[in-house]
């Protein structure tokens, strides 16, 4: 028997990498040697540091709690090393009440609305963006209206355009700073217009920070929380995942607004139990020694980048060297007339390269490609190699 979906499951698009994996797989039948450069999943091992802690921890012998539900006995290691963190890192002061730590951001993002949407009310995300945003306003049963970052606005949201009817119903506003997948980065001043906009109209606004320490040439990314009055408003989602190579251990944190944090807790206490204390200890590790851990994963992230961005400008491409992110984000070539599945299906067939297409991240998306440099360097530089044979 076919069971039949709910009309919140028929509502979701279909998964960005699904078409993806598919094309990979029908190119391998064919005989094409394939390199994806598709998904930003490090590479790099986890630092030992960090690794070493989750071992001890798993087998301490004195700690009859290690391997019990992480929500009934917390680390509390963790939310302080957070809040150390960030003092340290932005001269935030978090109180205890502005932080639950999350298993990742993913899953945090897709609770989040459940907490404060309801049918009829609206989530701003923007476009192109993290599917996940619009995916946990239609497990809300509210609605998603997508504000297009655009290229003349250095891919930053336009709060102004933001048309009135949409202001009055939405509830939540999404940002994402270093972004993904356009590489934009954004000043204090812009999340100070963020807060001001969220205050003006009562929206919370919500901004997911995965990429905020991956950061190259002395960038350093702002958090939306540095922007006067932004507790009253804003809640940042921090995850481990990108900055520590530790996207399998599912572990980051939503810290700001108090009410915002409550709400969320009170999900996530209803559908998780919360995460193993040996991840804990080991974020809580992580954090403390985020500073150290750190630089040597960028670098090797730079380098990359910089191999990548050379070899497209060689072949007649014209992008500047993303300051923030994993990515490296470029317009298609103009003989495709702006189609990014027409590129990237051409892409595979003549050099087996695989890169994301714009138009997976919906219709704002469309006339670019995305590469990932979460691939070991050799994969890069036959990568980069290959795409420099193309003839543009
Ligand atoms: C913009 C953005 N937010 C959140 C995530 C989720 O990361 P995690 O759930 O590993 O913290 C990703 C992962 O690719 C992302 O690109």
């Amino acid at each position: 028997m076919e069971i039949p979906i709910s009309e919140r499951l028929k509502k979701l698009p279909p998964y960005l990498f699904a078409d993806l994996r598919r094309k990979i797989a029908a190119a391998r039948q064919r005989g094409i040697k394939v390199i994806s450069l598709g998904i930003g999943d490090p590479d790099t091992p986890t630092p030992d540091p960090i690794v070493q802690e989750l071992c001890r921890a798993v087998r301490d012998v004195n700690d009859p709690n290690r391997h019990r539900y992480g929500c009934d006995v917390p680390v509390a290691e963790f939310p302080q090393a957070v809040r150390d963190f960030y003092q340290r890192r932005y001269g935030v002061t978090l109180r205890e009440d502005q932080v639950v730590v999350t298993s990742g951001s993913k899953d945090a993002i897709a609770m989040f609305p459940m907490a404060f949407m309801n049918g009829g009310d609206v989530g701003i995300a923007p476009a192109p963006g993290y599917p996940t945003y619009n995916i946990g306003h239609v497990f809300a049963g509210a609605d998603t209206y997508l504000a297009p970052l655009l290229r003349q606005n250095d891919f930053l949201m336009d709060f102004e355009a933001i048309p009135h009817e949409v202001r009055r119903h939405a509830k939540v506003l999404w940002l994402n700073y270093p972004n993904n997948p356009t590489t934009a980065v954004a000043d204090l001043e812009f999340f100070r217009r963020a807060v001001e906009f969220g205050r003006k109209h009562d929206i919370l606004i919500a901004h997911d920070a995965a990429y905020s320490e991956n950061t190259y040439d002395g960038y350093k990314a702002p958090s939306i929380l540095q922007a006067p009055g932004a507790d009253e408003v804003a809640v940042e989602f921090f995850s481990l995942s990108k900055a520590l190579s530790m996207t399998g251990w599912r572990a980051g944190c939503v810290v700001g607004n108090a009410s915002a944090v409550r709400g969320l807790r009170t999900v996530k206490e209803n559908v998780d139990n919360g995460i193993l204390r040996g991840i804990q200890f080991a974020a809580a590790k992580a954090m403390n020694v985020a500073e150290e851990l750190i630089p040597p994963i960028n670098a090797i992230y730079r380098r990359r980048r910089d191999w990548v961005v050379e070899a497209l400008n060689r072949s007649g491409w014209n992008i500047p060297k993303p300051k923030g992110t994993i990515y490296v984000w470029a317009p298609v070539p103009e003989k495709y007339n702006g189609s990014s599945a027409a590129f990237c299906t051409d892409l595979l067939e003549t050099t087996g390269v695989v890169v994301t297409p714009g138009l997976g991240y919906g219709q704002w998306g469309e006339g670019y490609f995305r590469i990932s440099l979460t691939y070991p360097d050799d994969v890069i530089q036959e990568a980069v190699g290959r795409i420099a044979q193309l003839r543009l």
